[in-house]
């Protein structure tokens, strides 16, 4: 259609001011706030130079030389004519402004709000807290934005403050050890999108894994050499405060305690010889509640973390106590009766409340799975709820203060979407002003049974940026598609921060296909998810701290991006058939169905592989049904019964697992087998 040649420029004026220049800011996650966008820009050019004034300390100016780095990083422009800002750095005409009335506090609720605005001569960024200067400037690297002029900042105005004051992520470092730099890039991560506590989950059945001075069998006997010394959670402290970040320990407690059973078995309500668990899941082995020299160990040993651990909460477990070796234990039966106590529960209920006077005398705020949420603990604790939301309203609606992890699950390899739309104060669920201020926020859990070092990154990356934009950004924020469209965008930008979600998948796939091609091997992975929820660790496949975490499940990642865009290729042209989107959706099934061929070369070197074969064969043989049903659904004729049923059970076959992953693109497929046979 030709447009006569007004339109035309009154719509190219429009795009090349208007939404060139608002388009940056509306790939901000999390959405802040508010945002008013400008018809100016700034040009980020070699003089760039950043200003502070106010109150700054030395993580303003660390925090603004490093925010000068990744502005030279991003836009390869040399920004060396400064180096690393400081108190000199007051000039009120410098391109970056920032001013800041004083230092935040690593503390519940600090003010992390900021405001900022970017004209034609100036960015200006301002906030009470450095804190709140941190949060703008991951805002304003977002922003940067580029055309055929070069780089620039978008005119616009952002006031921005989060809604929730605990956005946190658990990275369980116990059932798979992390080391100290994975920690530092998954707190990297966690600040580019505004993410504001790290949950350590420091110990389980599996490990023990922060070095205890006083008890320092804990690490040598119950961590397989894998621990963090005091110096190294030190700087991962450190590392976190720089970046506004606090780190919360969980010492779990009274069960899943293996670890430290195997180091002190005494401590146990079971004489049995304990060894390290190598498997994954709910355990017997419990500390006797009974017995005195817990009480002793666990004040030495808390009071030695609580120094270690600046924060004020401090994460007892307190889940998945099976009750079993308390059961079978007569001295603990008979402990239970004289005490009048009906259920293991209520002796588990003693257990808290005799470590809580522990915590509170070092300064600290008890912290629990909802487990602890028992008749009659003390207010002053914040319960964790990962079961189920009704012992989260619960827990609010009786006073108590919380945070929410179930649905925040990201280890079970739901898409975004789905943690997206958790919210921890939905529409559905009536609560008084007072409750909703009882919601502390919620945290993301990144538990590591099926992870490692290599393929961590995967599982958080990109989805908890999802979960952070749900705890940062206003309610009404929730359209899924623009949260995937920018989820992709803020995708790469964290890979460029040197997360390895995207840049260790090369590296996985030459590993298993043993060739420099992998071609084959990525265009069947692309399509492939592990299974869900807790299905892979299964059946005729049981994961231990041993197993190797390099195969097709490990590479294939939740939520992949290809059969994304294909389902929604598929979906879009089923409701408006055009010949356009149909073509490309026969090329996309060409591709699968050819795969095959080029696969079968890869697996004749690679035995590992061996796993992906029913998976190729029947993409292959899915897309070729794919491919005969958009001809008859392009020509308008009906396909016949035989051709039905037969194709139907290829789709059927085609959801059969193998190696731990399905295919994601089989629904969508038959939808149009379905189609083709009614047509
Ligand atoms: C938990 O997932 N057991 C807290």
């Amino acid at each position: 259609m030709r447009l006569p040649y007004c339109l035309y420029l009154l719509l190219f004026t429009y795009c090349s001011v208007g939404s060139l220049c608002t388009y940056a800011q509306k790939d901000l996650m999390p959405v802040p706030r508010e945002f008013q966008s400008r018809d100016q820009r700034l040009a980020i050019t070699a003089t760039f130079r950043v200003s502070v004034t106010g109150h700054p300390d030395r993580r303003l100016y660390a925090e603004a030389s490093r925010f000068i780095r990744r502005l030279s990083e991003r836009t390869g422009i040399f920004l060396d004519g400064q180096g690393y800002v400081d108190s000199q750095d007051t000039a009120r005409t410098a391109a970056l402004l920032i001013s800041v009335q004083r230092p935040g506090k690593l503390a519940l609720y600090e003010d992390e709000s900021y405001h900022l605005e970017v004209g034609a001569g100036q960015v200006r960024l301002n906030a009470v807290t450095d804190i709140g200067v941190i949060r703008g400037l991951e805002t304003l690297l977002q922003l940067v934005s580029a055309d055929n002029t070069g780089y620039y900042f978008p005119g616009l105005s952002v006031s921005d403050g989060p809604r929730f004051g605990w956005r946190g992520l658990l990275l369980d470092v116990a059932l798979h050890f992390m080391p100290v730099d994975e920690i530092k890039r998954t707190l990297d991560g966690m600040a580019a999108v505004k993410m504001n506590v790290l949950h350590l989950h420091a110990c389980n059945d599996q490990g023990f894994r922060v070095e205890s001075k006083v008890f320092p069998r804990l690490q040598e006997i119950a961590s397989d050499g894998l621990y963090y010394t005091q110096q190294d959670i030190r700087e991962i402290i450190r590392y976190a405060g720089q970046r506004g970040i606090r780190v919360v320990p969980e010492f779990v407690v009274p069960a899943h305690t293996t670890a430290i059973l195997t180091a002190y078995p005494e401590l146990a309500s079971v004489k049995r010889n304990y060894t390290l668990q190598r498997y994954f899941g709910v355990f017997d082995p419990v500390l006797d509640p009974t017995n005195k020299k817990v009480y002793v160990f666990l004040d030495k040993l808390f009071t030695e973390m609580a120094a270690l651990f600046p924060d004020r909460y401090f994460h007892i477990g307190g889940d998945e106590n099976t009750g079993k070796d308390w059961e079978k234990t007569p001295s603990i039966r008979a402990f239970m009766k004289a005490r009048g106590m009906k259920t293991f529960m209520d002796l588990q209920t003693y257990f808290n409340r005799r470590i809580q006077p522990i915590l509170r005398k070092n300064g600290k705020i008890m912290m629990g799975w909802d487990e602890i949420l028992q008749p009659g603990v003390p207010k002053d604790i914040v319960i964790q709820s990962w079961r189920g939301k009704a012992a989260f309203y619960q827990s609010v609606k009786q006073g108590y203060r919380a945070i929410l992890s179930n649905g925040y699950y990201i280890d079970l390899i739901q898409p975004a979407s789905f943690h997206y739309i958790n919210d921890p104060v939905p529409d559905s669920v009536l609560l008084t002003a007072e409750e909703i201020k009882n919601i502390l926020g919620g945290e993301a859990t990144m538990w590591s049974e099926l992870v490692n070092p290599e393929t961590v990154d995967s599982r958080i990356w990109p989805r908890t940026a999802a979960i952070a934009e749900r705890l940062w950004s206003p309610s009404s924020v929730k359209d899924t598609d623009d949260m995937y469209r920018r989820l992709d965008i803020v995708s790469l930008q964290l890979d460029a921060l040197g997360l390895r979600h995207e840049s260790n998948k090369p590296v996985l796939l030459r590993r298993l296909a043993g060739s420099w091609d992998t071609r084959p091997l990525e265009v069947l992975t692309d399509v492939l998810e592990p299974l869900k929820i807790y299905e892979r660790n299964q059946g005729d496949t049981m994961y231990t701290v041993f197993s190797p975490l390099t195969k097709l499940a490990d590479v294939a990642v939740p939520d992949q991006r290809t059969p994304r865009i294909f389902n929604r290729q598929v979906k879009d042209w089923i409701s408006h058939p055009s010949p356009d989107p149909g073509q490309k959706i026969i090329q996309q099934l060409t591709i699968w169905k050819d795969n095959d061929t080029a696969f079968r070369k890869l697996l004749a070197r690679s035995p590992v592989l061996q796993e992906a074969a029913p998976l190729s064969a029947s993409l292959s043989a899915l897309a070729a049904a794919g491919i005969e049903a958009m001809q008859y659904i392009r020509e308008h004729k009906k396909a016949d019964n035989e051709w039905l049923l037969r194709q139907l059970a290829v789709a059927a076959h085609a959801r059969e697992q193998s190696g731990r992953c399905e295919l994601q693109v089989v629904d969508s497929i038959q939808q149009l087998i379905t189609l083709a046979g009614n047509n």
